[in-house]
């Protein structure tokens, strides 16, 4: 099995990414043959600054290892270390239609937030499929919010081998029935766990780099206080029983705390008798709980930057190994391949 992900450098890592995708790919590097990368061609979309993107491309790296990315197994590199991601990503615009873009929801929020509408914003999503498809990916780890992104990257390999292979047929595209041939591009499902839902900020929205509510993992700890502490209530008091969709708090809770001490914090809400301040501070203490040892980690790797480089490079000689064979026969069949 092919799994294939990956993470924007363009802030730092914060729970919405550990619950959408890093636990996932911890768990899923064991199951197959993983590529998670650096996607810092796409950060290009928001981050302006060359020196800015390397510092964080290269604190994600330092996040994957800290987490536990396994090196001599998993494949780990930088996007813009294998060119192929922007050659696949020209063939696949040429046969999406622009309405499946125009009808994408990621773009629209975007701008909405007041991100720059360039045309690099508007093609994300065919880069994306091309981060993927390159890979024959089996899985996608993602968090939910990606769910939009699959399944254009999944209409996209129909659409290419709709366009250049003789008989494919999109409703059987291991081409498994008599007559029928199979696709050059292998349709890629997400991988998402069991009730996975979206992870909320301290404002009660998506968490995300760029609302300014995320709860970074590896931030100073003033500033980790300071946010769990800042995190959205209502005004009622302590004696008060407590609505659980009113805070993000009881969402995040959930997250970190066993199934039995959420039936307490369940029962505690609807009794009441306790304030927001109380489960404000469990939360602190299970962020640290879960997250103590990994802050460790990449403390202590963030010195060896040769360590980290050379995981990198070695990443990118192994990842252009898939990706030219899959261009190879995607040049064939466009006709750019050199005779
Ligand atoms: P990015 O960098 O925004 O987020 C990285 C991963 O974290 C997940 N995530 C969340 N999951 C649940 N709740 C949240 N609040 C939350 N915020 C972020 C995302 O779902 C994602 O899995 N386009 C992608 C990066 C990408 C990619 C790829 C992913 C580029 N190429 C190829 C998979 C395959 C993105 O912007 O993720």
């Amino acid at each position: 099995m092919r799994i294939v992900s990956a993470i924007q450098p363009s802030g730092r890592l914060h729970l919405g990414n550990y619950f959408g995708a890093l636990q996932k790919y911890i768990k899923v590097q064991e199951e197959g043959q993983a590529l998670f990368f650096i996607a810092d061609l796409h950060a290009l979309t928001t981050v302006r600054n060359g020196q800015q993107l390397q510092e964080m491309t290269y604190g994600l790296a330092l996040d994957y290892l800290a987490f536990g990315l396994d090196p001599k197994k998993t494949i780990l590199f930088r996007q813009s270390d294998v060119l192929e991601h922007t050659e696949l990503a020209w063939y696949l615009a040429t046969v999406a239609p622009m309405g499946l873009l125009e009808r994408a929801h990621s773009y629209k929020d975007k701008v909405i937030r007041g991100l720059f509408p360039s045309v690099g914003l508007f093609a994300y999503p065919i880069l994306m499929a091309a981060d993927i498809l390159l890979y024959r990916a089996d899985r996608v780890p993602v968090g939910k919010d990606q769910m939009q992104h699959l399944e254009i990257a999944r209409d996209l390999a129909n659409k290419f081998n709709t366009a250049y292979v003789l008989g494919y047929d999109a409703s059987d595209p291991e081409g498994t029935k008599e007559g029928n041939a199979p696709g050059i591009l292998t349709l890629p499902s997400p991988f998402f766990m069991k009730d996975e839902s979206i992870v909320p900020g301290t404002d009660g929205a998506k968490m995300s780099k760029s609302y300014n509510n995320v709860i970074e993992i590896f931030a100073d700890e003033a500033i980790i206080t300071k946010k769990i502490m800042s995190i959205k209530t209502d005004s009622s008091s302590v004696i008060e029983p407590k609505d659980m969709r009113v805070s993000p708090i009881f969402a995040l809770l959930q997250l970190l705390v066993t199934p039995s001490e959420m039936a307490d914090i369940e029962e505690s809400c609807r009794i009441g008798g306790k304030g927001y301040s109380t489960y404000k501070h469990r939360l602190l203490e299970c962020f640290y709980e879960t997250f103590r040892t990994v802050r460790q980690r990449r403390k202590e790797l963030e010195g060896e930057k040769g360590y980290v480089k050379n995981v990198l490079n070695q990443g990118a000689e192994r990842a252009r190994q898939y990706a030219s064979s899959t261009m190879e026969d995607i040049r064939k069949a466009v006709g750019t391949a050199r005779k």
